[in-house]
Parts: C-alpha cells; structure tokens; sequence
C-alpha cells in the first residue's frame, strides 16, 4: 500500500478522468494484508475526496439482513433486510439499481432527507458469494448515468480479493 500525500485537483478533472485516477490510485492504496473493514473505510474516503457525493458507503450482508459498514457522509440506518429499500432489491435482484428519483422507487428507505437520487452496487466475493452492497447518494436528482454504473462495477470487482 502507497498513500500519496500530494494534494489531488480533483475539481480540475472531467468524471471519466476522476474514474481512471481512483483506479490508479486504488490499485496502490489497496492492501489485501489487512481486513475488508479498514480497505473499506479508504474506499469511501478516496472516492468521497474525489467526487464529494453526498453518502458513500457499503452495507454488509450478516445473516439475513444488510448492516451498515465503512461509510463517509451523514449518520444512516444500520440494518437493511431483504428485498427492501434500494440497498436490500439490489440485493434481491443481483444487479446495480440506478435511481434518478429516490421518491419515485417504492420502498426507498430514506435515511436523509436530503437524499435525492442514488446508485446501489451488488459486491461478490472471489468464490462468487454475496457480500453486501456499495451504496451512494446525491443531493441532486438524476445525478448519476452509466458512466458511474460501468465505472463503480468495475471498482466493486476489484474489491472482491479483500472482501471475507
Ligand atoms: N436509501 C437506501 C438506504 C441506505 S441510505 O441511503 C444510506 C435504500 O433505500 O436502501
């Protein structure tokens, strides 16, 4: 693991451009001698630096529920169950959920009201098991496309050799 100590100017880079800076800067932050938990709690913090989101965090799957793990941003709920909220149908369906309008998705579980729109990314462990959910809201409506689905699947995949 590297951590670079020079300031980022992130507000200088295009969205693409901030994408391909974390996973560079990914591949020498991650550190597989340590637990998921701490690998974790710098993903949020490096993509949170670099595109100042509103909430970002991951939700663990622990029995039959999603608790809530490493995160950046406003105080949230902690347990998520099956199938419910955009966190647990992401769960059920096995596929990343993009919402424009979080006020539009039946059973949106709002732990913010200032919550506006936001993406859901399903994690698999190497062996191909169910992990949990990477989770990120915005205060604008339709805030993210598919360039942040491709770009936040391909992040989730390269966190699967640290995920237990
Ligand atoms: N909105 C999520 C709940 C988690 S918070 O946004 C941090 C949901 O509906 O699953």
């Amino acid at each position: 693991m590297s951590v670079n100590m020079n300031p980022m100017h992130w507000d200088e880079l295009s969205k693409a451009q901030k994408y391909e800076k974390i996973h560079t800067q990914w591949t020498g932050l991650m550190d597989p001698s340590v637990d998921a938990v701490a690998n974790l709690a710098n993903a949020c913090a490096l993509l949170k630096e670099a595109f100042g989101w509103w909430w970002i965090g991951f939700y663990r799957k622990i029995n039959d529920s999603l608790v809530l793990g490493p995160f950046q941003g406003p105080v949230a709920c902690t347990t998520i169950g099956y199938g419910k909220g955009v966190c647990g149908t992401s769960w059920k369906e096995s596929r990343t959920l993009l919402v424009e309008d979080v006020e539009s998705f039946p059973g949106h579980i709002a732990c913010s009201a200032a919550s506006k729109s936001e993406i859901v990314v399903p994690l698999w462990r190497k062996d191909g098991s169910f992990w949990g959910v990477l989770d990120v809201d915005s205060e604008h409506l339709a805030h993210f496309d598919t360039l942040d689905q491709i770009e936040l699947e391909k992040f989730c995949r390269s966190l699967e050799i640290i995920l237990s």
